[in-house]
């Protein structure tokens, strides 16, 4: 288990002080695939490389499985870290070594004895489906089989933890599933608790368990991938789960209704798990004295479950559309009245 306790972080330079962390606290749990999402300069690369000390809070700790990591001597720091891997967005592959060097450079370090290294080595190699390009060098590979070099290389030691800083950013979307498969891999055949900071959502839609977001060094909301992209709850939240799960009217839509002359009101539903719209609407339909139509819809899988997003138009009487409110309401699903602009 890792834990960030109301972490800190201030840098100085030049008389100029910037606040990278206020008071971060989260727990990562051991099977986690646990993401961090923020924009540029939110603070995600400070906080991921405390964990193995590559930075030392201002204020705070950051645990794992108990241990005070950021005030540990130096020997038990090198052993911390043998236990963390980590993978970067520009694989900071040694280019003037082969693939099998680069990721036996840990094994060296570490003193491995030979025969050892090389059945490491291979095994790890076969694991990212890269064993035909151990003599290659890393200019001869494509962004890809570097990033699963990278990959090799951070689980040479047997970690438990791996640590992935935007590992997909550099390459395009085909590259980037390939390599969010093999961490998906990772994470369940070998066990391996996962923290992957990025900017992009689709890669914590695809990949996470659990989710914090942040934003100016803050997390501004945290949770299951479910709980939070089904129903965000922050404004820089919302922005980065509607590129993935876009709830809003399109614009040529909202511009038809405001011809509209009935009075009508439009309702934002979400369903999750059992898709159950159409028994609801068949039921609104023909009990209540209401027109009812889908103007927009959005479904989409979340760790195994299902989410839809559907906008309901609504025409009738006002006392009638209450009545059609409160049938919903006692369905005990999630909706909200949303407006035009
Ligand atoms: N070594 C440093 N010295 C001074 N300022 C730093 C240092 N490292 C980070 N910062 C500052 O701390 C803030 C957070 O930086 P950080 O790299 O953690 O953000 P990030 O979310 O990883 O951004 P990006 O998506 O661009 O990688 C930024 O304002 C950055 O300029
Ligand atoms: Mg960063």
């Amino acid at each position: 288990m890792i834990k960030f306790l109301d972490i800190s972080k201030t840098f100085t330079v030049k008389n100029e002080t910037v606040r990278a962390l206020q008071h971060v606290s989260l727990t990562i749990h051991d099977g986690d695939m646990f993401g961090v999402i923020g924009f540029s300069g939110a603070g995600k690369s400070t906080l991921l490389r405390m964990v193995n000390a590559l930075e030392i809070p201002t204020e705070g700790h950051v645990e794992i499985d108990g241990r005070n990591v950021d005030t540990l001597p130096h020997r038990e720091l090198r052993d911390v870290r043998k236990k963390i891997g980590m993978v970067f967005q520009q694989f900071e592959l040694l280019n003037s070594r082969t693939v099998y060097d680069n990721v036996a450079i840990p094994l060296r370090l570490n003193h491995t004895e030979r025969t050892q290294m090389r059945r490491t080595v291979t095994k790890l190699l076969e694991f990212v489906n890269l064993a035909d390009k151990a003599d290659a060098y890393p200019n001869q590979l494509s962004g890809g089989q570097k990033q699963r070099v990278g990959i090799a290389r951070a689980l040479a030691t047997n970690p438990s933890i791996l640590l992935c800083d935007e590992a997909t950013s550099a390459l395009d979307p085909e590259t980037t599933e390939q390599i969010l498969q093999l961490l998906e891999r990772i994470n369940r055949e070998l066990n391996i608790t996962i923290l992957i900071v990025t900017h992009e959502i689709q890669v914590i839609q695809r990949l996470c368990n659990r989710v914090a977001v942040m934003e100016h060094g803050r997390v501004v909301e945290s949770g299951s991938v479910l709980d939070v992209f089904s129903n965000p709850q922050q404004a820089m939240t919302r922005r980065f789960v509607q590129t993935v799960i876009p709830d809003t009217i399109p614009g040529s839509v909202a511009a038809g209704l405001r011809e509209e002359t009935r009075n009508y009101k439009l309702i934002k539903l979400r369903f999750l798990g059992k898709n159950a719209t159409e028994n609801v609407l068949y039921h609104i339909n023909t009990t209540y004295e209401v027109e009812t139509g889908v103007l927009f819809a959005t479904v989409c899988e979340l760790q195994h479950t299902v989410l839809g997003i559907f906008i309901i138009k609504m025409t009738g009487s006002e006392e009638e559309m209450q009545r059609v409110l409160a049938y919903i309401d006692s369905l005990e699903l999630q909706w909200q009245e949303v407006h035009i602009a």
